[in-house]
Protein backbone atom coordinates (compact mmCIF):
# COMPACT_ATOMS: atom_id res chain seq x y z
CA UNK A 1 0.00 0.00 0.00
CA UNK A 2 1.51 3.43 -1.02
CA UNK A 3 1.20 6.29 2.01
CA UNK A 4 -1.50 8.47 1.79
CA UNK A 5 -3.04 11.32 4.27
CA UNK A 6 -7.10 11.28 4.75
CA UNK A 7 -9.10 13.41 5.80
CA UNK A 8 -12.94 13.92 4.32
CA UNK A 9 -15.05 16.36 7.08
CA UNK A 10 -17.89 16.33 5.21
CA UNK A 11 -21.13 15.70 7.74
CA UNK A 12 -23.62 13.42 6.13
CA UNK A 13 -27.30 13.71 7.11
CA UNK A 14 -29.50 10.93 6.22
CA UNK A 15 -32.88 9.80 6.10
CA UNK A 16 -36.66 10.77 5.54
CA UNK A 17 -37.28 14.23 6.61
CA UNK A 18 -34.07 15.17 7.19
CA UNK A 19 -34.21 18.42 5.08
CA UNK A 20 -35.68 20.08 8.54
CA UNK A 21 -32.21 19.66 10.12
CA UNK A 22 -30.94 22.90 7.43
CA UNK A 23 -32.67 25.19 10.40
CA UNK A 24 -29.87 23.72 12.91
CA UNK A 25 -27.35 22.79 10.87
CA UNK A 26 -26.61 26.44 9.08
CA UNK A 27 -25.83 29.48 11.51
CA UNK A 28 -28.35 32.06 11.70
CA UNK A 29 -26.28 34.90 10.87
CA UNK A 30 -25.09 33.86 8.12
CA UNK A 31 -26.18 35.44 4.61
CA UNK A 32 -27.08 31.86 2.17
CA UNK A 33 -27.53 31.99 -0.93
CA UNK A 34 -29.55 28.73 -2.14
CA UNK A 35 -28.78 27.44 -5.59
CA UNK A 36 -31.09 25.11 -7.24
CA UNK A 37 -31.51 23.51 -10.88
CA UNK A 38 -34.26 23.93 -13.47
CA UNK A 39 -37.31 23.24 -10.89
CA UNK A 40 -37.06 19.83 -10.66
CA UNK A 41 -37.32 20.67 -6.85
CA UNK A 42 -40.45 22.57 -7.16
CA UNK A 43 -42.30 19.66 -8.94
CA UNK A 44 -41.13 16.83 -6.13
CA UNK A 45 -41.92 18.68 -2.66
CA UNK A 46 -38.35 19.24 -2.16
CA UNK A 47 -38.28 22.78 -2.35
CA UNK A 48 -41.21 23.36 0.34
CA UNK A 49 -39.11 21.75 2.81
CA UNK A 50 -36.06 23.79 2.21
CA UNK A 51 -37.93 27.01 2.19
CA UNK A 52 -39.96 26.09 5.66
CA UNK A 53 -36.62 25.01 6.98
CA UNK A 54 -35.15 28.64 6.00
CA UNK A 55 -37.85 30.45 7.19
CA UNK A 56 -35.70 32.22 9.91
CA UNK A 57 -32.74 32.34 7.68
CA UNK A 58 -31.53 35.65 5.28
CA UNK A 59 -31.28 33.96 1.85
CA UNK A 60 -30.80 34.63 -1.50
CA UNK A 61 -32.36 32.25 -4.32
CA UNK A 62 -29.89 31.94 -7.72
CA UNK A 63 -32.17 29.59 -10.20
CA UNK A 64 -31.13 27.94 -13.51
CA UNK A 65 -27.61 25.86 -12.63
CA UNK A 66 -28.13 23.45 -15.36
CA UNK A 67 -26.84 19.97 -16.12
CA UNK A 68 -22.97 20.32 -16.85
CA UNK A 69 -22.98 23.49 -15.28
CA UNK A 70 -21.20 26.23 -17.35
CA UNK A 71 -19.59 29.42 -16.59
CA UNK A 72 -21.80 31.04 -18.29
CA UNK A 73 -24.23 30.60 -16.04
CA UNK A 74 -22.11 30.87 -13.08
CA UNK A 75 -20.68 33.96 -13.65
CA UNK A 76 -24.13 35.48 -13.24
CA UNK A 77 -23.96 33.48 -9.82
CA UNK A 78 -20.91 34.85 -8.38
CA UNK A 79 -22.13 38.31 -9.62
CA UNK A 80 -25.17 38.35 -7.63
CA UNK A 81 -23.84 36.55 -4.57
CA UNK A 82 -20.86 39.26 -4.80
CA UNK A 83 -23.81 42.17 -4.28
CA UNK A 84 -25.94 40.72 -1.84
CA UNK A 85 -22.40 39.83 0.23
CA UNK A 86 -23.36 36.47 1.19
CA UNK A 87 -21.39 34.29 2.90
CA UNK A 88 -22.84 30.61 3.26
CA UNK A 89 -23.82 28.34 0.22
CA UNK A 90 -26.70 25.76 -0.03
CA UNK A 91 -27.01 23.91 -3.67
CA UNK A 92 -30.41 21.53 -3.58
CA UNK A 93 -30.55 19.57 -6.61
CA UNK A 94 -27.86 17.15 -8.18
CA UNK A 95 -24.38 17.02 -8.58
CA UNK A 96 -24.35 19.49 -11.52
CA UNK A 97 -25.86 21.98 -9.20
CA UNK A 98 -23.42 20.94 -6.12
CA UNK A 99 -20.15 21.58 -8.94
CA UNK A 100 -21.58 24.75 -9.84
CA UNK A 101 -22.50 25.82 -6.03
CA UNK A 102 -18.54 25.21 -5.40
CA UNK A 103 -16.68 27.15 -8.12
CA UNK A 104 -20.02 30.12 -7.08
CA UNK A 105 -17.87 29.71 -3.59
CA UNK A 106 -14.56 29.94 -5.02
CA UNK A 107 -15.48 32.82 -7.57
CA UNK A 108 -17.21 34.95 -4.58
CA UNK A 109 -13.70 35.59 -3.07
CA UNK A 110 -11.90 35.95 -6.02
CA UNK A 111 -11.05 39.15 -8.16
CA UNK A 112 -10.44 37.46 -11.53
CA UNK A 113 -12.62 35.78 -14.18
CA UNK A 114 -13.70 32.46 -12.38
CA UNK A 115 -12.60 29.97 -15.39
CA UNK A 116 -8.98 31.18 -14.09
CA UNK A 117 -9.64 28.78 -11.15
CA UNK A 118 -11.00 26.07 -12.95
CA UNK A 119 -8.30 25.98 -15.62
CA UNK A 120 -5.39 25.93 -12.85
CA UNK A 121 -7.45 23.29 -11.47
CA UNK A 122 -7.42 23.54 -7.63
CA UNK A 123 -9.00 26.56 -4.58
CA UNK A 124 -7.79 27.35 -1.63
CA UNK A 125 -10.11 29.78 -0.54
CA UNK A 126 -13.81 29.47 -0.93
CA UNK A 127 -16.82 30.25 1.28
CA UNK A 128 -18.30 27.75 3.53
CA UNK A 129 -20.90 25.45 1.72
CA UNK A 130 -23.28 22.77 2.07
CA UNK A 131 -26.21 21.04 0.00
CA UNK A 132 -29.06 18.71 -0.55
CA UNK A 133 -28.36 16.11 -2.83
CA UNK A 134 -31.33 15.51 -4.74
CA UNK A 135 -29.25 12.42 -7.56
CA UNK A 136 -27.00 9.57 -6.82
CA UNK A 137 -24.53 9.43 -8.86
CA UNK A 138 -21.62 11.96 -8.37
CA UNK A 139 -20.27 11.40 -5.02
CA UNK A 140 -20.33 15.76 -5.01
CA UNK A 141 -21.79 15.44 -1.51
CA UNK A 142 -18.96 14.32 0.11
CA UNK A 143 -16.25 15.50 -2.43
CA UNK A 144 -13.50 18.01 -2.86
CA UNK A 145 -14.22 18.26 -6.45
CA UNK A 146 -16.47 19.69 -9.37
CA UNK A 147 -16.57 20.03 -12.86
CA UNK A 148 -17.55 22.72 -15.13
CA UNK A 149 -18.23 23.06 -18.49
CA UNK A 150 -17.47 26.24 -21.18
CA UNK A 151 -19.58 25.98 -23.47
CA UNK A 152 -18.82 28.45 -26.02
CA UNK A 153 -15.89 26.65 -26.23
CA UNK A 154 -17.13 23.07 -25.90
CA UNK A 155 -14.81 22.52 -22.77
CA UNK A 156 -15.13 20.68 -19.46
CA UNK A 157 -12.92 20.29 -16.66
CA UNK A 158 -12.41 19.51 -12.94
CA UNK A 159 -11.18 21.56 -9.95
CA UNK A 160 -10.79 20.52 -6.48
CA UNK A 161 -11.32 22.74 -3.32
CA UNK A 162 -12.66 22.15 0.10
CA UNK A 163 -15.43 19.54 1.11
CA UNK A 164 -19.42 20.49 1.61
CA UNK A 165 -19.73 21.50 5.27
CA UNK A 166 -22.75 19.08 5.41
CA UNK A 167 -24.65 17.06 2.92
CA UNK A 168 -28.81 16.20 3.57
CA UNK A 169 -29.53 12.57 2.23
CA UNK A 170 -33.16 11.69 2.20
CA UNK A 171 -33.56 8.60 -0.55
CA UNK A 172 -37.24 9.80 -0.68
CA UNK A 173 -36.09 12.95 -2.74
CA UNK A 174 -34.86 10.24 -5.42
CA UNK A 175 -38.64 8.73 -6.12
CA UNK A 176 -39.17 11.53 -8.93
CA UNK A 177 -35.46 11.00 -10.75
CA UNK A 178 -36.67 10.41 -14.73
CA UNK A 179 -35.46 6.56 -15.53
CA UNK A 180 -32.85 8.01 -17.47
CA UNK A 181 -31.11 10.06 -14.40
CA UNK A 182 -31.16 6.59 -12.92
CA UNK A 183 -29.51 4.48 -15.21
CA UNK A 184 -27.10 7.42 -15.64
CA UNK A 185 -26.27 7.56 -11.73
CA UNK A 186 -25.76 3.78 -11.77
CA UNK A 187 -23.07 3.77 -14.30
CA UNK A 188 -21.58 6.58 -13.39
CA UNK A 189 -21.05 5.17 -9.54
CA UNK A 190 -20.22 1.88 -10.99
CA UNK A 191 -17.60 3.25 -12.77
CA UNK A 192 -16.26 5.97 -10.19
CA UNK A 193 -15.65 2.61 -7.77
CA UNK A 194 -13.90 1.08 -11.16
CA UNK A 195 -12.15 3.86 -11.70
CA UNK A 196 -10.29 3.43 -8.31
CA UNK A 197 -9.78 -1.08 -9.05
CA UNK A 198 -9.50 -2.14 -12.27
CA UNK A 199 -5.39 -1.55 -11.66
CA UNK A 200 -3.51 -4.18 -10.41
CA UNK A 201 -4.19 -6.47 -7.57
CA UNK A 202 -2.47 -7.06 -4.38
CA UNK A 203 -2.05 -3.18 -3.59
CA UNK A 204 -4.29 -3.67 -0.88
CA UNK A 205 -6.67 -6.16 0.63
CA UNK A 206 -9.31 -3.84 2.00
CA UNK A 207 -9.72 -1.62 -0.74
CA UNK A 208 -10.45 -4.37 -3.27
CA UNK A 209 -13.03 -5.64 -0.95
CA UNK A 210 -14.51 -2.64 0.04
CA UNK A 211 -14.78 -1.19 -3.48
CA UNK A 212 -16.19 -5.35 -4.77
CA UNK A 213 -18.38 -4.57 -2.18
CA UNK A 214 -19.76 -1.45 -3.51
CA UNK A 215 -20.09 -2.69 -6.94
CA UNK A 216 -22.00 -5.94 -6.05
CA UNK A 217 -24.13 -3.73 -4.63
CA UNK A 218 -24.68 -1.51 -7.54
CA UNK A 219 -25.43 -5.10 -9.45
CA UNK A 220 -27.93 -5.95 -6.78
CA UNK A 221 -30.11 -3.23 -6.24
CA UNK A 222 -30.16 -2.12 -10.55
CA UNK A 223 -33.21 -4.36 -11.32
CA UNK A 224 -34.92 -4.05 -8.06
CA UNK A 225 -34.92 -0.06 -8.73
CA UNK A 226 -36.16 -0.59 -12.59
CA UNK A 227 -38.95 -2.79 -10.67
CA UNK A 228 -39.89 -0.27 -8.45
CA UNK A 229 -38.11 3.50 -7.47
CA UNK A 230 -40.11 3.79 -4.35
CA UNK A 231 -38.70 1.17 -2.47
CA UNK A 232 -36.96 2.91 0.19
CA UNK A 233 -34.71 0.48 1.31
CA UNK A 234 -33.20 0.26 -2.45
CA UNK A 235 -32.93 3.63 -3.19
CA UNK A 236 -31.06 4.40 0.43
CA UNK A 237 -28.70 1.61 -1.02
CA UNK A 238 -28.66 3.59 -3.85
CA UNK A 239 -27.99 6.80 -2.08
CA UNK A 240 -24.87 5.42 0.03
CA UNK A 241 -23.51 3.76 -3.14
CA UNK A 242 -23.48 6.65 -4.70
CA UNK A 243 -21.89 8.58 -1.89
CA UNK A 244 -19.01 5.96 -0.88
CA UNK A 245 -17.71 5.53 -4.67
CA UNK A 246 -16.46 8.86 -4.95
CA UNK A 247 -15.40 10.08 -1.34
CA UNK A 248 -11.84 8.97 -0.94
CA UNK A 249 -12.35 6.00 1.10
CA UNK A 250 -11.93 3.68 -1.56
CA UNK A 251 -8.83 4.86 -3.26
CA UNK A 252 -6.02 5.01 0.16
CA UNK A 253 -3.22 3.53 -0.69
CA UNK A 254 -3.90 2.30 -4.02
CA UNK A 255 -3.39 3.19 -7.44
CA UNK A 256 -6.24 4.82 -9.83
CA UNK A 257 -6.81 5.12 -13.37
CA UNK A 258 -9.45 7.83 -14.45
CA UNK A 259 -8.96 7.55 -18.20
CA UNK A 260 -12.62 6.93 -18.96
CA UNK A 261 -13.89 10.02 -17.11
CA UNK A 262 -11.79 11.74 -19.16
CA UNK A 263 -12.70 10.86 -22.44
CA UNK A 264 -16.41 10.68 -21.05
CA UNK A 265 -15.73 14.73 -20.61
CA UNK A 266 -15.11 15.24 -23.55
CA UNK A 267 -17.84 12.97 -25.27
CA UNK A 268 -19.95 15.57 -23.11
CA UNK A 269 -18.50 18.61 -24.04
CA UNK A 270 -18.72 17.91 -27.82
CA UNK A 271 -22.10 16.14 -27.71
CA UNK A 272 -23.98 16.98 -24.63
CA UNK A 273 -24.02 13.04 -23.82
CA UNK A 274 -25.02 12.43 -19.81
CA UNK A 275 -22.02 12.08 -17.91
CA UNK A 276 -23.32 8.24 -16.82
CA UNK A 277 -23.73 7.08 -20.40
CA UNK A 278 -20.95 9.16 -21.40
CA UNK A 279 -18.87 6.38 -19.28
CA UNK A 280 -21.03 3.07 -20.21
CA UNK A 281 -19.93 4.28 -24.14
CA UNK A 282 -16.43 4.51 -23.43
CA UNK A 283 -15.04 1.85 -20.59
CA UNK A 284 -15.48 -1.61 -23.09
CA UNK A 285 -13.15 0.39 -24.89
CA UNK A 286 -10.46 1.66 -22.37
CA UNK A 287 -10.66 -1.87 -21.26
CA UNK A 288 -9.99 -3.82 -24.17
CA UNK A 289 -7.05 -1.81 -25.12
CA UNK A 290 -5.23 -1.84 -21.83
CA UNK A 291 -6.41 -5.61 -21.42
CA UNK A 292 -2.73 -6.63 -20.86
CA UNK A 293 -1.99 -4.17 -18.10
CA UNK A 294 -4.93 -5.00 -16.30
CA UNK A 295 -5.55 -8.57 -17.15
CA UNK A 296 -4.88 -9.68 -13.82
CA UNK A 297 -7.01 -7.72 -11.91
CA UNK A 298 -9.75 -8.21 -14.61
CA UNK A 299 -9.83 -11.52 -13.58
CA UNK A 300 -10.19 -10.79 -9.67
CA UNK A 301 -12.75 -8.40 -11.11
CA UNK A 302 -14.78 -11.44 -13.09
CA UNK A 303 -14.29 -14.02 -10.01
CA UNK A 304 -15.09 -12.33 -7.30
CA UNK A 305 -17.58 -9.10 -8.60
CA UNK A 306 -19.26 -11.15 -11.72
CA UNK A 307 -18.80 -14.91 -10.66
CA UNK A 308 -17.28 -16.00 -13.66
CA UNK A 309 -15.35 -18.77 -12.86
CA UNK A 310 -14.96 -21.14 -16.05
CA UNK A 311 -12.95 -20.99 -18.83
CA UNK A 312 -9.57 -20.18 -19.90
CA UNK A 313 -7.93 -16.06 -18.27
CA UNK A 314 -8.42 -15.06 -21.77
CA UNK A 315 -11.81 -15.79 -21.76
CA UNK A 316 -12.81 -14.81 -18.45
CA UNK A 317 -11.30 -11.71 -19.41
CA UNK A 318 -13.28 -11.14 -22.41
CA UNK A 319 -16.94 -12.57 -20.65
CA UNK A 320 -16.11 -10.01 -17.80
CA UNK A 321 -15.72 -6.85 -20.44
CA UNK A 322 -19.11 -8.27 -22.50
CA UNK A 323 -20.79 -8.55 -19.14
CA UNK A 324 -20.33 -5.14 -17.85
CA UNK A 325 -21.09 -3.50 -20.93
CA UNK A 326 -24.70 -5.69 -20.73
CA UNK A 327 -25.27 -4.18 -17.33
CA UNK A 328 -24.99 -1.01 -18.74
CA UNK A 329 -27.49 -2.13 -21.77
CA UNK A 330 -29.61 -3.36 -19.02
CA UNK A 331 -29.88 -0.19 -17.92
CA UNK A 332 -31.11 1.11 -21.09
CA UNK A 333 -27.91 3.08 -21.81
CA UNK A 334 -25.84 3.34 -25.17
CA UNK A 335 -22.68 1.58 -25.25
CA UNK A 336 -21.22 2.50 -28.61
CA UNK A 337 -20.63 6.01 -30.21
CA UNK A 338 -22.93 4.95 -33.50
CA UNK A 339 -25.61 4.70 -31.34
CA UNK A 340 -25.75 8.79 -30.11
CA UNK A 341 -24.47 9.39 -33.90
CA UNK A 342 -20.71 9.89 -32.96
CA UNK A 343 -18.03 9.01 -35.20
CA UNK A 344 -14.54 9.54 -36.56
CA UNK A 345 -14.58 13.18 -36.52
CA UNK A 346 -15.21 13.65 -33.10
CA UNK A 347 -12.91 10.44 -32.33
CA UNK A 348 -10.20 12.45 -33.88
CA UNK A 349 -11.06 15.87 -32.60
CA UNK A 350 -10.33 13.99 -29.38
CA UNK A 351 -7.79 12.63 -29.89
CA UNK A 352 -6.07 15.37 -31.48
CA UNK A 353 -6.68 17.57 -28.49
CA UNK A 354 -5.23 15.34 -25.82
CA UNK A 355 -1.95 14.86 -28.47
CA UNK A 356 -1.51 18.87 -28.59
CA UNK A 357 -1.77 18.89 -24.83
CA UNK A 358 0.02 16.12 -23.82
CA UNK A 359 -2.03 14.60 -21.68
CA UNK A 360 -1.28 11.00 -20.49
CA UNK A 361 -3.99 9.54 -18.01
CA UNK A 362 -4.24 5.86 -16.36
CA UNK A 363 -2.90 4.69 -13.92
CA UNK A 364 0.45 4.09 -15.89
CA UNK A 365 -0.06 7.69 -17.35
CA UNK A 366 0.15 5.75 -20.68
CA UNK A 367 -2.93 6.84 -22.33
CA UNK A 368 -1.91 9.56 -24.70
CA UNK A 369 -4.07 10.76 -27.37
CA UNK A 370 -3.08 7.92 -29.65
CA UNK A 371 -4.46 5.60 -27.04
CA UNK A 372 -7.71 7.57 -26.83
CA UNK A 373 -8.13 7.17 -30.47
CA UNK A 374 -7.50 3.44 -30.49
CA UNK A 375 -9.81 2.87 -27.17
CA UNK A 376 -12.85 5.52 -29.00
CA UNK A 377 -12.25 2.89 -32.40
CA UNK A 378 -12.81 0.03 -30.54
CA UNK A 379 -16.53 1.43 -29.26
CA UNK A 380 -17.31 3.24 -32.71
O1 LIG B 1 -32.07 20.83 -12.89
P1 LIG B 1 -33.20 20.12 -12.24
O2 LIG B 1 -34.51 20.65 -12.65
O3 LIG B 1 -33.05 20.06 -10.75
O4 LIG B 1 -33.22 18.61 -12.81
C1 LIG B 1 -32.13 17.72 -12.74
C2 LIG B 1 -31.37 17.62 -14.04
O5 LIG B 1 -32.18 17.91 -15.15
C3 LIG B 1 -32.67 16.33 -12.57
N1 LIG B 1 -32.88 15.95 -11.17
C4 LIG B 1 -32.00 16.00 -10.13
N2 LIG B 1 -32.56 15.49 -9.02
C5 LIG B 1 -33.84 15.15 -9.35
C6 LIG B 1 -34.05 15.45 -10.71
N3 LIG B 1 -35.23 15.24 -11.32
C7 LIG B 1 -36.23 14.69 -10.59
N4 LIG B 1 -36.07 14.34 -9.27
C8 LIG B 1 -34.90 14.56 -8.62
N5 LIG B 1 -34.76 14.17 -7.33
O6 LIG B 1 -31.65 15.48 -13.10
C9 LIG B 1 -31.00 16.15 -14.16
C10 LIG B 1 -29.51 15.88 -14.10
O7 LIG B 1 -28.95 16.46 -12.96
P2 LIG B 1 -27.35 16.59 -12.81
O8 LIG B 1 -27.12 17.34 -11.53
O9 LIG B 1 -26.77 17.14 -14.05
O10 LIG B 1 -26.89 15.08 -12.67
P3 LIG B 1 -25.66 14.45 -11.89
O11 LIG B 1 -25.91 14.47 -10.44
O12 LIG B 1 -25.42 13.15 -12.53
O13 LIG B 1 -24.44 15.45 -12.18
C11 LIG B 1 -23.71 15.39 -13.38
C12 LIG B 1 -22.56 16.37 -13.34
O14 LIG B 1 -21.61 16.03 -12.32
C13 LIG B 1 -20.31 15.89 -12.89
C14 LIG B 1 -20.61 15.45 -14.29
O15 LIG B 1 -19.51 15.62 -15.16
C15 LIG B 1 -21.78 16.35 -14.65
O16 LIG B 1 -21.33 17.64 -14.99
N6 LIG B 1 -19.48 14.99 -12.06
C16 LIG B 1 -19.10 15.45 -10.85
C17 LIG B 1 -18.23 14.75 -10.04
C18 LIG B 1 -17.79 15.27 -8.73
N7 LIG B 1 -18.17 16.46 -8.34
O17 LIG B 1 -17.07 14.60 -8.03
C19 LIG B 1 -17.68 13.45 -10.45
C20 LIG B 1 -18.40 12.83 -11.60
O18 LIG B 1 -17.51 11.92 -12.23
C21 LIG B 1 -18.92 13.77 -12.61
O19 LIG B 1 -17.94 14.14 -13.56
ZN1 LIG C 1 -18.39 10.26 -12.92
Amino acid sequence: MNNFSFQNPTRLVFGKGQIAQLSQLIPTDKKVMVTYGGGSVKRNGVYEQVIDALKDQHCVEFWGIEPNPTIETLRKAIDLGKEKKVDYLLAVGGGSVLDGTKLIAAGILYNGDAWEIVQKGYTTRQLPFASVMTLPATGSEMNSGAVISRAEMHEKYAFYGNYPQFSILDPEVTYSLPKHQIAAGLADIFVHVLEQYMTTPGQSRIMDRWAEGILLTVLEIAPLIKENQHDYAVMSDFMLSATLALNDFIRMGVTQDWATHMIGHELTALHGITHGESLAMVLGGTWRVLKEQKRAKLIQYADRVLHIISGSDDERVEAAIAQTEGFFRSLDLAIRLSEKGIGEKTINQIADKFNRLGSKFGENQNVTGDVVRQILMTVK
